[in-house]
């Protein structure tokens, strides 16, 4: 398949992009797969009514068909077509996060959506994503867009159209480039099928910040605790893995330096992810920095970039330093002990 590759100045004027913007929601009314950037990462949207175009997502990922997709919507009124609001807390969220990195699981209308993006559950996971070309798509194409992260299953999720072209050139209809996403990890899920919100899986809105929206909000231990099953069926899956075995290290840069010579001196490539203020302290074959740990946010929005350039060196290890599991830190730990397969040195 040609994929079509469309560059959309997201800044600009989006009206002098139309033409784009217009090319691509014509493929996704036709029932094909088109990749657009959103705040978090890119994603691999398709109309969500139609079976035959959500197929396409799961075929070209590789995704196992009992993890059902994020469905994404331009205005409020869209919501009520498929989903039940009524939570007030679902309200209270909607209300102060989108549009915004945020995904609420509500039940489901039955007879609108296809049942492969729900997976045959009678719930649906749904957000407005913050960024003016998702957003003018998702109008434009006049339908729900089903979209997971526009990666190879398994793999990081992209925050560069580059990392979208080198997972699904070719198995996909058209990539909108947008520049780099900003948020860096996925939308937190919540479920707001009970009384109580439950976080699903962390993401770019904190605990912090939705419980002073919407009160208590609990986290699935299922994320926390590896005996526990999650409640989401995507979190049980391996992900955001780098080819070379990855290991998180509870250490002190000069202890995780000893790590890596030690590891070198056994004849391995090894490579170490960091940050601005540690990278200095490594003699590692490769270094990669992926923000500054005084603000987590940047570390969120480069964790996925840096992971996937491992890639290149052909390492035989690499160690990771760990976050504090506050604000944003809880996603990008919780992606990155998946990433490591949840193995962690304590020095
Ligand atoms: O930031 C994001 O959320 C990105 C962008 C593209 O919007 N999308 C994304 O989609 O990360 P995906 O498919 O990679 O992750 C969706 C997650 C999965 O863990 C899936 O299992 C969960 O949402 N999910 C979807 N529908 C659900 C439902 N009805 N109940 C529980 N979990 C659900
Ligand atoms: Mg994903």
């Amino acid at each position: 398949m040609n994929t079509m590759l469309w560059t959309v100045d997201a800044k600009g004027d989006l009206s002098t992009n139309y033409p784009q913007i217009t090319q691509a929601a014509r493929l996704l009314q036709q029932n094909e797969t088109v990749a657009f950037p959103t705040e978090t990462v890119y994603g691999l949207g398709a109309n969500a009514k139609s079976t035959e175009a959500v197929a396409k997502i799961y075929e070209a990922k590789g995704r196992p068909s009992d993890n059902p997709l994020i469905v994404h919507i331009a205005d409020i009124q869209q919501l009520e077509e498929f989903a039940e609001v009524d939570s007030s807390q679902a309200s209270a969220l909607m209300e102060r996060f989108w549009p915004g990195p945020l995904t609420l699981v509500l039940p489901c209308k039955q007879g609108v959506l296809s049942t492969r993006v729900t997976a045959g559950l009678d719930t649906v996971a749904v957000r407005m994503p913050d960024h003016p070309v998702a957003l003018a798509l998702i109008k434009e194409a006049g339908v729900p867009v089903a979209a997971p992260s526009a990666n190879v299953s398994g793999k990081p999720s992209p925050t560069k159209a580059a990392h979208v072209i080198h997972d699904l050139n070719g198995r996909i209809a058209g990539i909108v480039d947008g520049g780099p996403t900003g948020v860096g990890v996925e939308s937190t899920v919540v479920s707001c099928t009970g009384d109580i919100p439950v976080i699903l899986r962390p993401g770019g809105v904190t605990k912090e910040q939705l419980e002073a929206a919407a009160g208590t909000v609990l986290i699935d231990q299922g994320i926390t605790d590896e005996e526990k099953a999650p409640l989401s069926p995507g979190m049980k899956y391996t992900h955001y893995a780098p080819e070379a075995p990855l290991a998180i290290v509870n250490g002190t840069s000069e202890e995780i330096q000893r790590l890596i010579g030690q590891y070198q001196k056994d004849g391995m490539k090894v490579g170490v992810l960091t940050t601005e203020e540690r990278a200095g302290a490594y003699r590692a074959d490769a270094v990669r920095i992926c923000g500054r740990r005084d603000r987590l946010e940047t570390v969120a929005a480069g964790l996925y970039d840096a992971l996937r350039s491992f890639d290149e060196e052909k390492l035989d290890y690499i160690f990771a330093e760990s976050f504090p599991e506050e604000g944003v830190g809880r996603a990008v730990m919780n992606r990155l002990l998946k990433a490591a397969g949840h193995r962690v040195i304590e020095v």
